[in-house]
């Protein structure tokens, strides 16, 4: 029976009526899902409240998507919701990265071979980051191109490094501080040592280059670059992380269908935006991401019995998501999105979370949560397996376990390698917290 003959046999005309006056409320008002065509932007009140998490496969017009050919459709409209309510609009990419080497050496025993390259890019080649590059050494057996694994990190790296501070990011009612503890390059090699030895590369380049993790941030980095745009912290260290991706396009060790976006906490949730909104990463791998990145909102803060919720977030890190989130304080339920869509917008491509079960910044059931209903999209593509989650016992922090996790993944997924790995694991619902 189809969806006309069913709901007409159960609709009086007065019926139908209020039930189209409902489905008005509920639908996203905009009428078509032509191509192009923007999504209108209800103010925040205006917004169904939706205690469930918002079905992804509603296309805008209300319609049911069946097809992956609406999904892809439908998809430009996800994004630019969540651009408008949370993260803001990204500028362009440049066009013009380039790269100079600075600094060129063999690290662990010969093993790696570490380079220094100063980018720079953006309006009159203004723009600068300095980015790490580790890769296995010519020399021993491994041979390019490596899948490259590009890494926004806390710490920064260079050859004289500052003594080690703790950066109390200057934002008035930010509790906690980020410890950025500076390495030389013998040092940060060490925590690379699992990837490299799999033959993958890792880029990596200190998060708060791009633009301070709060106080006066819009002034700092490359906000100035691009006054006319409204974004914020997340997809700005997002869009750091794609700017490596255009230099490494241009690099012959890199393997360019195998650019894997990964984070840990605040920096899983700037690679969940890079890997949602930049296509070029096959695999986007967030760890401990917590609320804003992988846990649904519906599911986090204090009041749902969760760990830090869009209250807390939108209070204390102002700098991350845009003001337009402020508004959904205390009435997340009229979010017209929650953080399954991002997951969403990496499929077809490879995702994975992986989180420590005893995170006191992560809350498992939020992640569960987003993971379970993020799946319909997945698997309308044809990829179920390209949906990938990963818990193990611990608190919050990027552990080896972590590593192993997403390298094992990759290597399923995007190497063919037979790992006898199982990514679709949720922990006993005891654990759920
Ligand atoms: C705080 C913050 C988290 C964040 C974490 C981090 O704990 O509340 O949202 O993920 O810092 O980045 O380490």
């Amino acid at each position: 029976m189809n969806n006309q003959t069913s709901s007409a046999r159960f609709l009086s005309l007065g019926g139908l009526i209020i039930g189209l006056a409902i489905a008005g409320r509920l639908l996203w008002p905009i009428q078509s899902l032509a191509a192009n065509t923007p999504p209108a932007f209800p103010a925040v009140a205006d917004l169904p409240i939706q205690t469930n998490m918002p079905n992804p496969l509603v296309a805008t017009d209300g319609k049911t998507i069946t097809t992956p050919e609406q999904w892809l459709q439908h998809r430009e409209a996800v994004k630019q919701i969540i651009e408008h309510y949370a993260l803001g609009h990204m500028p362009p990419p440049p066009g013009n990265v380039k790269g100079h080497e600075v600094v060129s050496r063999l690290l662990a025993d010969g093993k790696t071979s570490y380079r220094l390259v100063h980018l720079t890019f953006g309006p009159e080649e203004k723009l600068s980051l300095d980015i790490s590059i580790f890769r296995p050494a010519e020399t021993n057996g491994i041979k390019a191109p490596f899948p490259v694994i590009v890494q926004p990190s806390f710490s920064t790296i260079s050859d004289n490094p500052p003594p080690s501070v703790t950066n109390a990011i200057a934002s008035g009612t930010n509790t906690a501080p980020v410890k950025k503890s500076p390495n030389t390059p013998e040092t940060a090699v060490r925590q690379y040592a699992q990837a490299l030895d799999r033959g993958y590369a890792v880029v990596t380049f200190y998060y708060q280059d791009c633009g301070k993790d709060g106080g006066d941030y819009r002034t700092t980095g490359f906000f100035p670059a691009y006054p006319d745009s409204d974004w914020a912290d997340l997809a700005l260290w997002a869009w750091g992380m794609s700017r490596c991706v255009d230099y490494l396009e241009t690099q012959s060790f890199a393997d360019k269908s195998k650019f894997i976006a990964l984070g840990h906490s605040r920096l899983g949730k700037a690679t969940l935006v890079a890997g949602a909104f930049d296509e070029r990463f096959a695999l986007c791998a967030p760890a401990g991401s917590g609320c804003a990145g992988t846990g649904a909102y519906r599911f986090n803060g204090k009041a749902r019995n969760g760990r830090e919720g869009l209250n807390e977030i939108v209070k204390n890190f102002p700098q991350w998501t845009i003001p337009s989130l402020v508004e959904f304080s205390n009435r997340v339920e009229r979010l017209p999105f929650d953080q399954h869509w991002l997951i969403d917008l990496v499929a077809p491509r490879l995702f994975i979370a992986a989180d420590g079960l005893d995170d006191t910044a992560a809350s498992v059931n939020a992640l569960v949560q987003s993971y379970l209903a993020a799946q319909p999209v997945y698997a309308l593509l044809g990829v179920p397996d390209h949906l990938g989650i990963n818990f193990r016992p611990g608190p919050h922090r990027l552990a080896m376990e972590d590593w192993s996790a997403i390298l094992d993944f990759a290597d399923q997924q995007l190497r063919g390698i037979d790992v006898k790995r199982h990514f679709d694991q949720l922990p006993p619902q005891e654990l759920w917290h």
